[in-house]
C-alpha cells in the first residue's frame, strides 16, 4: 500500500511539476512576446489606454498631435510594452489643402536617435517632433528628418496599412529604433 502510496504521490508530482513547466514555459512567451518588436499584423493601441482599444484611422485626425502607442497582438492581445524600443508615433499628415481629411497615416519609433529618450513632445505651431532630453527635432513630414539638435539619424519609419479597419503594421521599421543607441531597454 505504501507502495501505492507513493507511485500516487509521484504520479501527483509529476502531475503538478508538468504543469508548473507549461506555465513557466507560457509566462516565457508572453514575456519573449511583450519585448519583441512591432511585427506585421499587429493593431497599435495609445500607451496609457487600460482597454487596449485598437486605433482606427478615424481615430488620428488631421491637425492632431501625435498619438504614442504600443503594437499589440490582435489575435492574444498581448500588448508589446515590455521594451521601451516598442514604441510607436502614430500621426497624420496634413496632405493638401483639397484633402478635407488630411494626409496619410505615418508612424516613426518613438526613440531618439541621440541617446534614445522618447521623443514625447510636438510643437503644434510647425508641426515637428521634439525630444525633451537634449532637444531634438524631426520633421514627420520629411520621413523624421532632423532638423534641430544633436539627433544623428531620422526617426526610423514603421509601414502602415489598414486591415479590417484598424491601424495595422505593415512591415518592419526602416531602421533599428534608437539609432546607433542600440537596444539598451
Ligand atoms: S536623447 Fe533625444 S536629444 Fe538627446
Amino acid at each position: 500500500m505504501v507502495t501505492c502510496l507513493v507511485s500516487r504521490r509521484r504520479v501527483l508530482d509529476l502531475g503538478v511539476g508538468a504543469a508548473a513547466t507549461a506555465m513557466i514555459s507560457e509566462g516565457a512567451e508572453a514575456a519573449a512576446g511583450a519585448t519583441a518588436g512591432a511585427q506585421p499584423g499587429d493593431a497599435l493601441v495609445t500607451v496609457g489606454d487600460a482597454a487596449h482599444k485598437p486605433l482606427t484611422p478615424g481615430a488620428v485626425r488631421r491637425g492632431a498631435p501625435p498619438r504614442l502607442t504600443w503594437p499589440m497582438d490582435p489575435k492574444t492581445g498581448l500588448v508589446r510594452s515590455g521594451a521601451k524600443f516598442n514604441q510607436v508615433l502614430l500621426l497624420r499628415l496634413m496632405g493638401d489643402r483639397d484633402e478635407a481629411h488630411g494626409g496619410p497615416l505615418v508612424a516613426f519609433s518613438a526613440v531618439c536617435t541621440h541617446a534614445g529618450c522618447i521623443v514625447s513632445a510636438w510643437r503644434a505651431a510647425d508641426r515637428l517632433l521634439l525630444c525633451p532630453c537634449h532637444g531634438s527635432q524631426y520633421d514627420p513630414a520629411r520621413a523624421a528628418a532632423v532638423v534641430a539638435g544633436p539627433a544623428p539619424l531620422p526617426l526610423p519609419n514603421l509601414p502602415l496599412a489598414v486591415v479590417d479597419g484598424r491601424v495595422t503594421v505593415a512591415g518592419a521599421f526602416s531602421a533599428p529604433p534608437g539609432g546607433h543607441t542600440g537596444r539598451t531597454d
